[in-house]
């Protein structure tokens, strides 16, 4: 389970919050996808969220655990994949996993067990032993995606996942996503692709400049107004535009 009560992020010496006051909690079990356009501040949830960021206010809890007062014991919980793949080029795919496991305290028998499974299910075995320089955009997201599984954490966190997979990839960590929640993890993910969200999701949350302006099952959100798909109620409710800098027309 994650929880924000308030969360809030000023960057710096900007007037504006980037993220302001985040109040909301995802339940084990639950698929939960973050929308909102460029620059709303999802990223920055997700940084506050796993401890790359503090918060200027409110408190973010992880399995009941305070990410800024036990961030150590809170890290343990989450797996993470960022919305780059700035990696360890110079280790191999097994390497990094290794390394990951190593990070974690994963014991050698299930490191062994947990690389086999995922690096089958996302057509990563052939590749295993290959430097990570190597690899495709999406072939490095899927190794992530894989590293983050290793110590098998409650809570996988995602930004942007989808972004460089082609179809077939695509379709497989969704359905990790799926079965990982089925197992009881809460899986946490920003998207701009609607429609994955409106199939994959339990409950979505809509974020426009900071402030989390609509939230609910798809189907509920969407009932709400009508037979508006989810992408039609996206772009009437964050319609005056992204940040402030872009003035927010075109
Ligand atoms: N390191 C930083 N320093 C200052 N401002 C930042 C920093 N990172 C993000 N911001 C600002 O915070 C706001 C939210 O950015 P954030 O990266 O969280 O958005 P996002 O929803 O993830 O966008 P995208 O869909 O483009 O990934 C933006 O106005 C951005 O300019
Ligand atoms: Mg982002």
């Amino acid at each position: 389970m994650i929880s924000f009560e308030g969360a809030t992020k000023i960057y710096g010496k900007s007037d504006r919050a980037a993220l302001d006051h985040l109040t909301l909690t995802v339940g084990d079990g639950c698929v939960y996808g973050f929308l909102g356009p460029n620059g709303a501040g999802k990223t920055t949830a997700i940084r506050l969220l796993t401890g790359a960021l503090r918060a200027t206010e409110g408190k973010i809890t992880v399995n009941g655990i305070d990410v800024a007062a036990n961030p150590v014991e809170a890290k343990k919980l989450i797996g993470f994949v960022p919305d780059s793949q700035e990696m360890y080029d110079k280790l191999t795919g097994r390497e990094y996993l290794n390394f990951m496991a190593d990070l974690f305290g994963v014991s050698r028998a299930d490191r062994k067990a947990r690389s086999e499974k995922y690096l089958e299910i996302f057509e990563m075995t052939g590749a295993a032993g290959d430097r990570i320089a190597s690899y495709s955009r999406g072939m490095k997201q899927k190794i992530a995606s894989i590293g983050a599984l290793i110590h098998n954490p409650p809570v996988w966190v995602l930004d942007e996942p989808m972004v460089g997979l082609d179809p077939r990839a695509s379709f497989l960590l969704k359905e990790e996503m799926k079965n990982r929640a089925r197992e009881g993890a809460t899986v946490f993910f920003s998207t701009h692709v609607l429609e994955v969200a409106e199939r994959l999701c339990d409950r979505v949350g809509i974020i426009n400049r900071g402030k989390l302006i609509l939230e609910g099952s798809p189907e509920e959100l969407v009932s709400r107004r009508g037979d508006a798909s989810l992408e039609e109620l996206f772009l009437e409710l964050t319609e005056s535009g992204s940040t402030e800098e872009e003035g927010g027309s075109k």
